[in-house]
């Protein structure tokens, strides 16, 4: 069994995959990284296959044929779909959960079983199938309030206001799809963070916390989306927070998803909100946090492919715990006009190359396409721009920078990532929302 791999295939076409494939590209061990089916960014470090993510014999076919050491599934909807299984089936090693321990992010209702049952500090929650007992949810917790489709809505799934009018329309929005159920929670107010544990099914190392900001407007304003921009390291945080992480969020979660019978390989993310009562999970994802992990691994020291293989093949504790530079990152993202409701496609990107070209920055891709010889958007978050620097006040005024050499027709970005030092941004309050 080899425990360094040679060849790797990346599953996914946003920006996390782009800055996966980076970071694979680098471990020396590596030399070979394959993309399915990628986007034009990923294509600088990668060869490309145009295979359906989604579909699970395809995905297992092209890992055979091309006799990678390891596949790396980036987004959740692979995962959930059982991509992850069918690759497992064939021999080859992957990083990423099967289909049943994917439902810690596939099902909100079920995550909070496992939370309840592993004794996981979270926010009260009742799972309702009716609009009545969406009410009695409301009053029992109050305002503000916190509703989450059950199912999974990349991000877009959550109301979190003090208009009851309003939490309750999107109920009634989730309940009249087929099976619809929603999740009413207490609120938690606190700064969010997100904890990436690699996981073996046994064992966990976490990454160095990043804080994501979701909202589409600066100070925390208009609606979530998948996440508009991401730093790392949180100054001002608990030192030891990852370690709590693992104690009381991960080490018990694993513990109960090999109890069940489905033990969880792969990232296991944990969104915190952190209260004055201590660290609360939000939520669980199956799958690094995009854009939270990009700047995690541009500081990130050790080699990525050795570590997610030593995960995906139970050996985690054979392998150092990653270590990080020293330094800071940030991403601040790029988004086309419409996003979050919507977004753009086919409108020309300028000055990719020249923000690239900035000292300490590299350019990700999420939503880009080649059109004849131009870069054009090819959806909601188009571009990232990512860059380290000394500390985050210096990685930030360099994104910033290279940010700014980069135009579209309705381009979108927020002034204020990782401007913030107390990192108290969102969540913390939502009267002005
Ligand atoms: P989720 O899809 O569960 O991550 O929720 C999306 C966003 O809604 C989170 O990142 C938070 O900003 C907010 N949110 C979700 N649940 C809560 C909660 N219980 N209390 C406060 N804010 C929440
Ligand atoms: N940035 C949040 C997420 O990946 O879910």
């Amino acid at each position: 069994m080899r425990t360094t791999p040679r060849s790797v295939l990346v599953i996914g076409t946003g920006g996390r995959e782009h800055a996966l494939a980076i970071a694979l590209s680098q471990d020396p061990s590596v030399t070979e990284v394959h993309a399915a089916p990628g986007n034009p960014g990923i294509a600088a470090v990668a060869t490309l296959h145009d295979v359906d993510p989604m579909s699970a014999p395809a995905v297992a076919d092209l890992a055979a044929s091309l006799g990678v050491d390891l596949v790396v599934v980036g987004p959740e909807a692979p995962l959930v779909a059982g991509v992850a299984d069918a690759v497992r089936e064939r021999g080859i090693a992957v990083f990423g959960p099967s289909r049943a321990a994917a439902r810690l992010e596939g099902s909100k209702a079920f995550s909070k079983g496992v939370m309840e049952a592993a004794g996981v500090p979270t926010a009260g929650a009742r799972t309702c199938g009716t609009a009545a007992e969406v009410e009695a949810a409301l009053d029992a917790f109050g305002a503000p309030y916190v509703v989450k489709d059950d199912a999974l809505a990349a991000g877009k799934g959550v109301v979190v206001t003090r208009d009851r009018a309003e939490a309750l329309a999107h109920a009634a929005l989730c309940l009249s799809r087929e099976g619809g159920r929603v999740v009413v929670e207490e609120f938690l107010d606190g700064p969010e963070v997100s904890v990436f544990a690699v996981c073996d099914g046994t064992t966990a190392y976490a990454l160095q916390p990043a804080q994501d900001f979701k909202r589409i407007f600066d100070g925390g304003r208009g609606p979530n989306t998948g996440g508009m921009g991401s730093y790392t390291p949180l100054a001002w945080a608990q030192d030891d927070l990852a370690d709590v992480v693992l104690d009381r969020v991960v080490r018990p979660t694993l513990a109960e998803m090999g109890r069940r019978g489905t033990p969880f390989v792969g990232c296991l993310y944990v969104g915190l909100a952190l209260t004055a009562a201590g660290p609360r999970v939000i939520e669980f994802n199956v799958r690094f946090g995009d854009p939270d992990v990009q700047p995690v691994l541009a500081v990130l020291a050790s080699p990525l492919g050795e570590l997610l293989l030593a995960a995906a093949q139970g050996r985690l504790a054979d392998v150092p715990a990653p270590a990080f530079r020293g330094g800071a990152a940030v991403s601040v993202v790029l988004a086309s006009a419409g996003y979050p409701e919507s977004s753009s496609k086919g409108d020309v990107i300028a000055g990719v190359g020249d923000a690239a070209a900035c000292e300490g920055v590299d350019v990700v891709h999420a939503g880009t396409a080649v059109d004849g010889d131009r870069l054009v958007t090819a959806g909601g978050r188009v571009l990232a721009v990512r860059a380290v620097g000394a500390d985050v006040p210096d990685a930030r005024a360099r994104a910033y920078a290279a940010a700014d050499l980069i135009t579209f027709p309705g381009l979108q970005r927020r002034s204020d990532i990782a401007a913030e030092p107390l990192g108290v941004v969102e969540g913390a309050s939502v009267a002005d929302r």
